[in-house]
């Protein structure tokens, strides 16, 4: 059973929809249009309910089946918003607003979720109950988080969760998935380090804060190669190193920022005393003082194992068993669908976006082909899940 005919049907008009959304690239939770967009194109497809305003700028949608009673509610989501990057695909529908660019493929997230909203309102084909998951600020802003916060899952009684992202570098009409970890939890690391000033010409009078950065920075190296195990994964990269102002002059503090991400729970909790202790001690040795801000963004995105295989098997189905990776690589970027996925069982999958720039470049682009696999992916999910 490869794509469902009728979604093959309006394959250009979901397209319409996509560059839409792509000309109008909006940030974080600050979505009026692609909110609005979103729940006005509800409403014409005759879902059962809309509800707006979930983590401020989130829609939903609600689709009863017809084909017979049950208690069962599957939740899909969708992420509608894009980022700060001045786009440089040169498409005739690129980015209307400079410095902002859906260079994720949200834009395609949403306009496939709104393409299955119109197949499953319009056959209905299934037992039970549909929740479609608009929400805001996948981007570093929580927005799944704040629509848990919402109510959201008890209010519409959601028992699973399913999320899909477009992915770069694996051909079209295949998809890929694991059980276990997927995507990395992805950590904010802010050290102050506080030294004391004076003239570079008399070094000795100062506590250098630029040497105790250097020599943390070094002594972080060793979090990976000596003390998580070798077999498990662990990145953390001081991504920024903020001190002085002058030729001749040794500051009196300095700032590093970075990133840690982990797989797994332990990890995690090691990396990070293993940051404090580095940090801490690291500035004392050198009579400075340093501080530790370590701040736990996005968890671990970890599927079920059940969910998984069933998210595989529906795949299958619309592209062919050979054609689903069951066992891809787990990647260290971080997704906020990890939320939705620590409260209830459900799976990511990625569905390949063919050989384009990478997320989050300037010359990246949704690749539109994919429309009718996502929204197929969608349809066949909900009606073999609730086939009775
Ligand atoms: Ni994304």
């Amino acid at each position: 059973m490869p794509i469902v005919n009728r979604i093959a049907d309006f394959h250009e008009e979901i397209t319409e929809w996509r560059r839409d959304l792509h000309e109008h690239p909006e940030l974080l939770y600050d979505l009026p249009r692609t909110s609005k967009t979103v729940a006005d194109r509800l409403k014409t497809l005759g879902v059962d309910e809309v509800v707006t305003g979930l983590g401020q700028t989130g829609v939903v949608a609600v689709i009863k089946g017809n084909k017979g009673k049950s208690s069962k509610v599957i939740g899909l989501r969708a992420d509608m918003d894009a980022l700060p990057i001045e786009e440089a695909t040169g498409k005739e529908y690129a980015s209307k607003t400079s410095g902002k660019m859906h260079a994720c493929g949200h834009d395609g997230h949403t306009a496939m979720l709104l393409g299955a909203a119109k197949y499953l309102a319009e056959t209905r084909n299934f037992a039970g109950t549909v929740v479609l998951i608009f929400q805001p600020a996948e981007e570093g802003g929580a927005g799944a988080q704040a629509m848990i916060d919402d109510g959201l899952l008890e209010r519409f009684g959601i028992q699973e969760v399913y999320g899909m992202h477009n992915y770069p570098g694996i051909p079209v009409g295949e998809f890929a998935i694991r059980s276990g970890a997927l995507m990395a939890a992805a950590d904010k690391v802010e050290i102050s380090i506080e030294g004391y000033g004076s003239h570079a010409a008399r070094p000795n009078a100062s506590i250098d804060p630029v040497v105790i950065g250097a020599a943390i920075i070094q002594n972080l190296q060793t979090i990976a190669s000596r003390n998580v195990d070798p077999l498990e994964s662990v990145v953390v990269s001081i991504t920024a190193f903020h001190a002085g102002e002058a030729f001749n002059v040794i500051p009196q503090t300095a700032e590093l920022w970075g990133t840690c991400r982990s797989l797994s729970p332990d990890v995690r909790d090691l990396a990070e005393e293993r940051i404090r202790m580095i940090v801490e001690n690291t500035a004392a040795a050198f009579g400075g003082k340093a501080t530790l801000k370590y701040g736990r963004d996005y968890p671990v995105t970890v599927n079920n194992e059940e969910k998984a295989a069933f998210a595989a098997k529906i795949a299958g189905q619309i592209v062919g068993d050979s054609k689903v990776d069951t066992n891809v690589a787990p990647v260290m970027g971080g997704e906020d669908f990890s939320f939705m996925l620590e409260q209830r069982p459900g799976a990511f999958i990625f569905v390949g976006n063919g050989d384009t720039a990478g997320l989050h470049h300037p010359e990246y682009d949704f690749n539109d082909e994919i429309i009718p696999i996502g929204v197929s992916y969608w349809a066949k999910l909900v009606e073999t899940a609730m086939s009775a």
